[in-house]
């Protein structure tokens, strides 16, 4: 049996649409790990904005110019977690931490996904100062009432909201 290896972490999110919150963590993430994979996927009872083919374009486009840019992967999550990362190999889900209400979700995530494949185990970085209280959902919510967004996700992702009013 291969060893999923622990230096490639998988960041999982619905990244829908993807934050500076997020950005934050892939820069940090690319950091520690010797490879990042972003897999979007799709939360359950969450209502979607962008598509999945549209996530992860906005994930290319706005990590592009990162300097690390060369060890990062991208994929989308068409079934279980666990699954991804034994196709993609990564033996570290990294997720981000924003408040207790996010410890009680993840920890429980955590679990469910190592007692399904004990090859994975879960890191999780807290959020930047500046950005506990960015959310996609927030962001969904504000551009669906023609609010400003620009102050929380990156230009690129910004712009595109843009072009879709
Ligand atoms: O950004 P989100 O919405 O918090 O991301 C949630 C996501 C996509 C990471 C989660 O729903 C997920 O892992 N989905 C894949 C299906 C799966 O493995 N579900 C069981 C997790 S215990």
């Amino acid at each position: 049996m291969t060893r999923l290896d622990p230096n490639h972490a998988i960041f999982p999110g619905s990244f829908d649409p993807p934050t500076l919150g997020h950005l934050d963590l892939i820069e940090r993430a690319l950091e520690r790990f010797e490879l990042v994979t972003l897999a979007v996927g799709a939360h359950p009872t969450k209502s979607g904005l962008l598509d999945p083919d549209e996530r992860e374009q906005l994930l290319r486009t706005m990590t592009a110019e990162l300097a690390s840019s060369e060890r990062l992967e991208f994929m989308q999550l068409s079934g279980l977690l666990v699954d991804g990362c034994r196709d993609s190999n990564a033996g570290t889900v990294l997720r981000g931490l924003r408040n207790g209400t996010d410890f009680e979700y993840e920890s429980q995530m955590a679990a469910t996904n190592r007692s399904m494949e004990p090859g994975v185990d879960t890191l999780y970085l807290g959020a930047s100062p500046g950005h506990a209280h960015l959310s996609s959902t927030l962001v969904r919510q504000i551009f669906a009432m023609g609010g400003d967004i620009t102050e929380l996700v990156p230009e690129t992702v910004a712009s595109f909201l843009a072009s879709r009013r």
